[in-house]
């Protein structure tokens, strides 16, 4: 722990998103997003889990502000869902919906902990999907009415404002795949899906700027490094650049001012997205920070049966292989790749099997991989800013054990365990850990500080 070098400034924090952890999908005026019809479509979610309940944290959002506080971070990610604010996701605001996010930047106002804010993270009003959804153009339209919104209304109170989180996955996980909602499957209206979020990312980017926003204006990616499974096969190397590019260029490249790339649209054919050349002119609006949100990577493998990963570190209780050197590698890449604004990594964490158990008189989650987990991809960002990636902060994923999409509440990431039953949270070993490593980070900015004429 005591050689891992951040900078005073290095933003700690902790994140979380609307659909996730607040329960009361009906309460005080809020609409139907697709995640509330999805989840409530049989077969869709792990044993038919939804977010109705969730970690109430609508209700219990104090509690969940100390918590955060007793963790000792800087900062707080969190993110607004449309459809409390806007039911029909045009027209009438409902002034309910935006007093639940007032008095949750009061609350962590109190605290000194900074917002970092995300507009959409997969919680479309359902009365938009009724209308095409992101398929419609329009629903671009709107995303930018709602985000100017939010920043004429709460722009000088929080840190960051991302448009999206992670478009790969509404676009191909919802659209193409159907695993997420709203549960398509077609090629072509997954790309054309994409195609809008980032349109619909531009123009937010304009309309908050329009309407005064101060914060810092950005995008979170979810970005996965690619290998080939077989370095000296040509087809692997050829699968591997093909995934890179329907992963991480087909969102880079457009928002850095490129054209969508040749080799995915040559991919694509007819299903490539029609789209107009002032389209990319608005999606390239300047940005403040790039989000990434990094758990993993991915390899490619043309071979029968495929050639296995290596996996030296395993895999986390999701199933996702642990591969810290994935995240100093793919920094260094974008950073020589794109010359992007500063970095913040939005999300990273482990699902890991948890087991509550009673410690003398106290309860305690002995969460160890998840601690590992942590550590070694701390150091691989160390390295990564070393090597000259300007990364400015952290967030764990995730402040809670929450509803993991069509996983349901299976699956557990959170620093604090969250007990459904009677929604007791209690603070995992990992917890205790990032604490104390957070705690060393300022001991030591507070000593560099103070040698300072
Ligand atoms: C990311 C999502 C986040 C959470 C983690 C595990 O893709 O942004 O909501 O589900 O994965």
């Amino acid at each position: 722990m005591s050689d891992m070098r951040f900078p005073a400034r290095f933003v700690w924090g902790v994140a979380t998103s609307a659909y996730q952890i607040e329960g009361a999908t009906t309460q005080d005026g809020r609409g139907p997003s697709i995640w509330d019809t999805f989840a409530h479509t049989p077969g869709m979610t792990r044993n038919g889990d939804t977010g109705d309940v969730a970690c109430e944290h609508y209700r219990r959002f104090r509690e969940d502000v100390a918590l955060i506080a007793d963790l000792g971070v800087d900062a707080y990610r969190f993110s607004v869902a449309w459809p409390r604010v806007q039911p029909e996701g045009r027209g009438a605001w409902n002034e309910k919906g935006w007093d639940f996010y007032a008095r949750l930047l009061d609350a962590l106002e109190r605290k000194s902990i900074a917002a970092h804010v995300t507009l959409y993270h997969w919680d479309l009003p359902q009365a938009l999907e009724d209308f095409g959804g992101w398929r419609n153009r329009d629903t671009a339209l709107r995303f930018a009415d709602y985000a100017a919104e939010f920043a004429r209304r709460f722009g000088p109170r929080v840190a960051t404002i991302a448009t999206h989180n992670e478009p790969w996955c509404t676009a191909i996980l919802g659209h193409e795949r159907g695993i997420f909602a709203p549960g398509m499957k077609d090629r072509a209206a997954a790309y054309l899906v994409s195609h809008h979020l980032l349109l619909s990312h531009g123009l937010a980017v304009k309309a908050m700027r329009a309407a005064g926003a101060r914060a810092q204006l950005g995008i979170v990616l979810n970005q996965w490094p690619v290998y080939a499974a077989e370095p000296d096969s040509e087809a692997d190397r050829r699968a591997a650049r093909l995934a890179d590019g329907t992963h991480n260029r087909w969102y880079m490249d457009p928002l850095f001012g490129r054209d969508y790339p040749a080799d995915v649209l040559a991919w694509l054919g007819a299903d490539a997205p029609q789209v107009a050349a002032s389209d990319l002119e608005t999606i390239a609006q300047p940005i403040d920070f790039l989000g990434i949100n990094y758990y993993s990577r991915i390899i490619c493998s043309t071979a029968t049966p495929p050639v296995p990963a290596p996996n030296a570190l395993g895999v986390t209780d999701i199933g996702w292989e642990i591969y810290p050197d994935g995240l100093t590698e793919h920094l260094v890449r974008i950073a020589r790749d794109y010359t992007p604004p500063p970095i913040y990594i939005t999300e990273n964490g482990a699902a890991d099997a948890d087991r509550l158990e009673a410690d003398g008189t106290r309860m305690r989650v002995r969460d160890k991989l998840r601690i590992d987990y942590y550590w070694r991809h701390l150091a691989a960002l160390a390295k990564a800013r070393a090597m000259g990636a300007d990364v400015r902060g952290y967030f764990a994923w995730s402040l809670m054990d929450n509803f993991e999409w069509a996983e349901g509440y299976g699956k557990r990431f959170g620093l604090v365990h969250v007990d459904y039953e009677t929604q007791r949270r209690t603070l995992k070993d990992s917890a205790l850990w990032y604490r104390d490593f957070i705690a060393a980070q300022h001991l030591r900015a507070d000593a560099s500080l103070a040698t300072c004429p």
